[in-house]
């Protein structure tokens, strides 16, 4: 983490720490985290799909919800994206005519998904150690707001650093919780997944992700009726249509990437830490920090040192400058700021040229 007035890296020491030497994987250029051994079992599984004449709610779509329920530890319900899993958790809270409060060092599609669910949504600073919601401003928030449900983002690819102080506040006052997990895939600390925090978490798999199926979402949680409503509410509620939802089915093709995906989930996440912790390191002393016992899935390597080579920031505009929120959030316009991306991109097949 960058101290104010640390000086910031030589950045042509970073450069050359940071490229790729000829026995290093090439991990900073881009590639989709999709594994060359996993070409062909894809392809059968497709076959599969093709040949079972069910191309949607059909095995994939449970296989994959089981692969992701056994890694999250939660019973997961797949979706066609992340704002359908979100919709679902906003509905499911009641959270329409009702105040939502979400960071706003975050992608529109936090606020928006609150804003579709009939949501007003007042924005809370972040944290410049993790970039993720700052316990302190949510305690003043939900004083002042009285929000019906909170939103939180565990950004770029670990878990918020408050988030057990924000889980308990959020019991104790009656608030529905619902973690953005749409970075977090791989994430651990001490043992416990995102998404086991809140009430909901919700995880996407577009196609940049840590582990994607190019599209896609999925719903994790411990309330067992809220998993039978999110089923319901991807289905236009059928076949009763007591719950109002609309299509966020799934289609079998993108469940089976999904599911060869979340398989391979430990051996990317392991990858990456491997070479964040080998050739990234040594070059980013003021990288961002985790506390003991966290892993990075590491969808984002963030230094808070200017580098050269940058695939730019995870943000660079805060929500509420984007939605003109007149509201002072000295943190989320600093990391803004004073963050940068470096390239990291999972290639195993370039490993077998590492040493
Ligand atoms: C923090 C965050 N939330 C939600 C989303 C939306 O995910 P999707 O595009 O799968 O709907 C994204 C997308 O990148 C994101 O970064």
């Amino acid at each position: 983490m960058a101290r104010p007035g640390q000086l910031p890296a030589d950045p042509q020491q970073q450069a050359a720490a940071t490229a790729a030497s000829p026995s290093a994987p090439d991990f900073s250029s881009f590639a989709i985290g999709f594994d060359e051994r996993d070409r062909a079992r894809l392809h059968e599984l497709w076959d599969g799909v093709i040949d079972s004449q069910r191309w949607s709610e059909g095995d994939l779509t449970r296989r994959f919800e089981d692969a992701w329920a056994a890694w999250n530890e939660l019973p997961a319900v797949a979706f066609g994206s992340w704002a359908g899993g979100a919709l679902a958790a906003l509905e499911y809270a009641g959270v329409k005519g009702e105040t939502v409060l979400c960071p706003s060092n975050t992608f529109m599609a936090t606020p928006l998904a609150a804003i579709h669910a009939g949501a007003r949504v007042e924005f809370v600073d972040c944290n410049r150690e993790d970039l993720c919601m700052s316990f302190e401003d949510l305690e003043r928030k939900v004083a002042e707001h009285r929000p019906r449900a909170v939103m939180l983002v565990h950004i770029g690819g670990h878990i918020a650093f408050d988030s057990e102080r924000i889980a308990e506040l959020c019991r104790a006052e009656g608030i529905f919780l619902i973690e953005d997990c749409a970075h977090a895939h791989g994430a651990d600390w001490n043992g416990r997944r995102p998404g086991s925090y809140g009430d909901a978490g919700v995880y996407s798999f577009y196609a940049t992700k840590t582990v994607s199926a190019g599209e896609g979402g999925t719903l994790v949680s411990r309330h067992p009726e809220l998993i039978e409503f999110a089923r319901l509410f991807r289905n236009y509620g059928k076949p009763e249509h007591t719950v109002a939802g609309l299509n966020f089915r799934l289609s079998e093709f993108t469940a089976a990437i999904g599911l060869v995906q979340a398989e391979r989930l430990g051996e990317i996440v392991a990858w990456k830490n491997d070479v964040a912790r080998e050739h990234l390191d040594p070059a980013h002393p003021g990288r961002l920090q985790l506390p003991d016992g966290m892993t990075s899935g590491l969808y984002k390597y963030v230094t808070f040192d200017p580098i050269e080579r940058s695939t730019g920031k995870v943000y660079d505009q805060p929500c509420h400058r984007i939605m003109g929120h007149q509201v002072d959030l000295p943190n989320s316009d600093w990391v803004a700021d004073h963050h940068w991306c470096v390239p990291i991109y999972y290639r195993p097949e370039r490993e077998s040229l590492s040493t």
